[in-house]
């Protein structure tokens, strides 16, 4: 399996690497895990092209160590780097960008001489057009190559999220490949034997016969510390409820996640929490009938020697029910490399030549018109094409997407609710085009969750943070569950107001349709405006009168307060919540109000929120 390319070792020795072979190291930033799926895809190319003359390595940016040391003496270093939440890198990617981030500085500054002149880069941007920070990370990313001295290969790629992505790598992938023809420098020889086709790749799975005893499968998480997607702590979980009235036609539960047993767990007020959910028993029984096997099936997975692209497999003896529960993402649409993995298992010729139409070049359209637009998921096309039952290895191999952990900003104060994390969460449920409903995996798992439930967890930490003086003034922007945040906050400042601190003074601007319906958490917010731990609560209710009500009309309306607090020198501002239209609406509207009342110019007024937001004054929690 895999042909003679795919021998390359994943984990390289700087050291022990020959000169004459080129190295080309691929280092991804990933968070729902695309930038690492292209990633390992353009390993393969190349390692399909290049065969044995060319070493290729694809690494997680995290586990890439000093890069000091090392990224100096790359020939060629290609960044496949996503953008995340307010123009942030990934989790994974932090460090990474801080160092590289500080080493162009010092450079910029004349502190630091360039020293990259040997390097040779590419950026491939994963991110989403409409946010307002498009693919900052990626950006960010090639200047600083630039100005460390390193020669770029081919012009960055923006791949766009809200589009076809998968479309944005492979234009960005064939210029790559382009740029390197003839390149032997970087890339070494293109192999004669390499035209081969990559094979998905697949674990070697083992069916289990007989009975096994409960006692002797593995359980799909262990406990680990909590502190990153790596190690999740299985916490339980100690309340869910409705937050909307019966009147409202959707859901929105708050949860509480006992997190007491942890060692060493704690989080700040404003974290976020990742949570990973199973798939509804339904949707776990479907997938099963698809496979062709019983729900009890037993089984274990290991990976082949010399397999690549493949993440480490989960620990076995497991139950095909547990698996297809945790491991699975069954309900999102398949990419085009699930389809072609798909085709390999498919008995019926016909399926099979559509899955690889389907998956290749020429299927283009048909590809976007039947999986992208119809939203459809991977249980409705393998419903669509029955011959194709892949056995166990292939399917979690190459068929299925892992799971990925959903993330939540945390609604409760670490210093109220130490050993408990609440979690605010719309629960998704969507018509799309085929006619299915479609519920989301995370919210549905929550609401659904009984009291006692395991849940495996971790924190995430944030930037967003309450000012470090108690007498500073806040401004809270939070429609919908945007509100989550910010009820921490308000628990932390209500923690204080107990110990006879004094607080400055607080706004809370908060949106939703209908105050019969979905006003989160009235009585809390009532109760909080009593006591003094919010100044002034502001809601805007957008189906109520004839015209749309929100909550930047409410700042517009209040911009005279809102002012007087701003231009203070300690207030801090701080939005959480849609990204996409919130929070650019209310990025315009803070600019009008500083304008106005703060007398300036259009222009100046922007320049007045730049450097309010360089202060580390403006804080966003967007999604
Ligand atoms: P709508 O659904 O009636 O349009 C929480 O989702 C609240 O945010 C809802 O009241 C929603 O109103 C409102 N909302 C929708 N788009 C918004 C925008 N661009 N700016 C501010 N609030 C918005």
């Amino acid at each position: 399996k895999g042909g003679k390319g795919s021998s390359t070792k994943t984990v390289v020795d700087v050291e022990a690497e020959s000169d004459s072979k080129p190295v080309v190291r691929i280092l991804y930033g990933t968070q729902t895990g695309t930038a690492e799926r292209f990633s390992k895809a353009l390993g393969a190319e190349l390692r399909r092209k290049y065969g044995e003359s060319t070493t290729v390595d694809v690494l997680d940016v995290e586990n890439y160590k000093k890069p000091e040391a090392r990224l100096p003496k790359e020939r060629l270093v290609l960044f496949l780097v996503a953008t995340y939440g307010d123009g942030e890198p990934t989790d994974n990617a932090a460090d990474f960008y801080t160092w590289i981030t500080s080493e162009a500085e010092a450079v910029e500054n004349g502190e630091k001489e360039a020293y990259m002149q040997d390097v040779t880069y590419g950026v491939f941007g994963l991110g989403n057009k409409q946010y307002e920070h498009f693919n900052a990370v990626g950006k960010r990313f090639e200047k600083c190559m630039d100005v460390l001295g390193a020669s770029s290969v081919v012009r960055r790629g923006d791949g766009d999220d809200d589009d076809c992505i998968d479309d944005d790598f492979e234009k960005w992938q064939a210029e790559l490949l382009e740029a390197l023809e003839g390149a032997s420098h970087l890339v070494g020889a293109a192999s004669a034997e390499g035209a081969a086709v990559a094979e998905a790749p697949e674990y070697a799975a083992e069916i289990l016969s007989g009975p096994v005893a409960k006692s002797a499968l593995a359980a799909p998480f262990r406990s680990g510390t909590g502190a990153s997607a790596a190690s999740p702590f299985l916490a339980t979980i100690a309340e869910v409820r409705e937050l909307h009235t019966a009147a409202s036609d959707r859901s929105c539960i708050h949860a509480e996640i006992d997190i007491s047993g942890a060692k060493g767990l704690s989080y700040t007020t404003g974290d976020h929490v990742g949570v990973y959910a199973e798939n509804a028993p339904a949707v776990v029984a479907e997938a099963a009938e698809l496979l062709g096997l019983p729900l009890d099936t037993v089984f274990r997975l290991t990976t082949p020697a010399g397999a690549s692209g493949l993440a480490e497999p989960f620990a076995g003896p497991i139950a095909l029910r547990d698996a297809l529960a945790c491991f699975a993402d069954l309900l999102s649409s398949p990419h085009k490399e699930n389809l072609a993995a798909l085709a390999g298992a498919a008995a019926d010729a016909d399926e099979k030549a559509r899955l690889l139409h389907l998956a290749g070049a020429a299927g283009k359209a048909d590809f976007s018109e039947y999986v992208t637009k119809q939203h459809r998921s991977l249980l409705e096309v393998m419903r669509d094409f029955p011959s194709a039952k892949p056995g166990l290895g292939l399917f979690f191999g190459s068929v299925a997407p892992r799971l990925q952990p959903r993330f939540y900003s945390i609604s409760s104060s670490s210093t109220a609710h130490p050993k408990s994390v609440h979690v605010t969460c719309s629960v998704v449920r969507d018509v799309m085009p085929t006619g299915r409903v479609h519920d989301g995996v995370c919210s549905s798992w929550l609401a659904a969750a009984k009291r006692g439930a395991a849940v495996p967890v971790f924190i995430r930490h944030s930037h967003f943070r309450l000012p470090e003086d108690d007498h500073a003034p806040i401004i809270m922007v939070g429609p919908g569950t945007g509100l989550a945040p910010f009820r921490g906050f308000l628990q932390e400042r209500q923690a204080l107001i107990d110990d006879a601190a004094e607080l400055g003074p607080s706004l809370l601007f908060f949106g939703c349709r209908n105050r019969a319906h979905d006003f989160l958490y009235e009585a809390e917010l009532r109760a909080f405006e009593e006591s003094g731990a919010l100044g002034k609560l502001h809601v805007a209710f957008s189906r109520e009168g004839a015209a749309k009500d929100y909550v930047q009309h409410h700042l517009r309306r209040e911009g005279a307060r809102v002012w007087e607090l701003l231009k203070r020198p300690s207030t801090c501002l701080y939005v959480c919540g849609d990204a996409k239209a919130m929070a650019k609406d209310v990025h315009r509207a803070l600019i009008e109000v500083v304008a106005e009342h703060g007398g300036m110019s259009g222009t100046q007024a922007e320049a007045w929120v730049k450097d309010f937001t360089d202060k580390g004054r403006y804080m966003r929690d967007v999604w």
